[in-house]
């Protein structure tokens, strides 16, 4: 950085922080999105980070803004010279957007709300399902299963496509659900060729000034999708999952003395599960973008 300085994070105003992502103001048209290192499971902020997952997790958004090439919230590099060094590498600089208020979910697979939908009605966010299906059952072709965002703690609610259009409008709604199946269906091509099965994903899109429907947020990340490893799938069970299972294994094993419905915040996390975390987050970024994480900004070297 010859003759230039960084600014500092305490030069942005501090906008928000949610479960494991802070946003700052740049400016009133530009955002700085970061990435901390916190991990969530069964529903709890560890009291354990795992170093470098906010890294990673940047890195697999960039990889996959590139890779889709459609109009995206980037509004710099991962150098960005508006970037403080202190989060140089978890950091991104977007465009502020009007943020359309629906998640916007794609399904391949069946678990999690989804099957929890499906066993109570057959159908998810209204979309009828053969019966027959259980945990993990692949879907005969992706489904759009829409969320609206629910207050801080509580977990989205899907709703119907019905209700979204209520919610956007039905030009919007369908443009929505079409770029979201699409962008998943080829995700998950690109992903599968490398071993992984992409069994759901989360996208947020927002608009510009302009009008422009912008594709924001994260984007496939592991803590916006399920990745699988595809070796071993097998339907009727729960899969692990493809970056925190050994978080989940050693959380619900007899070690941690914890359990999940006692209502106590997990304790902390071992070294050898930290580590064991953090190589499967860049195992997973290397495999998925074929790019070595060493190469990635903000790290020691
Ligand atoms: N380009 C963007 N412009 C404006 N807001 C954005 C943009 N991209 C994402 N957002 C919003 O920024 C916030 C990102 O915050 P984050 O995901 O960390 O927290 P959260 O969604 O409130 O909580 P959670 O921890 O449950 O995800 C979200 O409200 C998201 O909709
Ligand atoms: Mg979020």
């Amino acid at each position: 950085m010859l003759g230039r300085v960084r600014p500092s994070l305490s030069d942005y105003q501090h906008l928000s922080a949610g479960k494991v992502r802070e946003l700052y103001e740049i400016d009133e048209k530009t955002l700085l999105m970061v990435a901390s290192d916190r991990i969530s499971a069964y529903d709890h902020v560890l009291a354990t980070p795992i170093p470098d997952k906010g890294r990673i997790l940047t890195a697999m958004s960039v990889f996959f803004f590139d890779h889709l090439a459609l109009p995206n919230q980037l509004a710099g590099d991962a150098v960005d010279e508006r970037i403080p060094e202190e989060v140089l590498g978890r950091a991104l600089v977007v465009h502020k957007l009007d943020m359309v208020p629906v998640e916007c979910v794609a399904r391949g697979f069946l678990t999690g709300s989804g099957l929890a939908d499906y066993q109570a009605t057959g159908a998810v966010c209204g979309v009828e399902l053969p019966e027959g299906l259980v945990e993990s059952s692949r879907l005969a072709e992706p489904i759009f299963t829409p969320a609206r965002k629910a207050a801080v703690g509580d977990h989205d609610e899907n709703i119907s496509f019905e209700a979204m259009i209520d919610v956007v409008g039905r030009d919007l709604a369908v443009k929505l659900r079409d770029d979201t199946i699409d962008i998943y269906s080829r995700a998950s091509m690109l992903v599968a060729d490398r071993g992984v099965l992409l069994a759901d994903t989360k996208f947020e899109f927002g608009l510009d000034p302009a009008g422009n429907l912008v594709l924001a947020d994260e984007v496939l990340t592991p803590d916006s999708s399920r990745f699988w490893p595809a070796e071993g799938y097998q339907e009727g069970r729960t899969q692990p999952s493809f970056d925190k299972q050994y978080v989940r294994d050693w959380l619900t094993g007899p070690e941690s003395g914890w359990s999940r419905d006692s209502g106590t915040p997990p304790p902390p996390l071992p070294e050898h599960v930290v580590e064991a975390t953090r190589r499967r987050y860049i195992e997973a970024y290397e495999m998925i973008s074929q790019q070595s994480f060493d190469d990635w900004p903000g790290g020691d070297a």
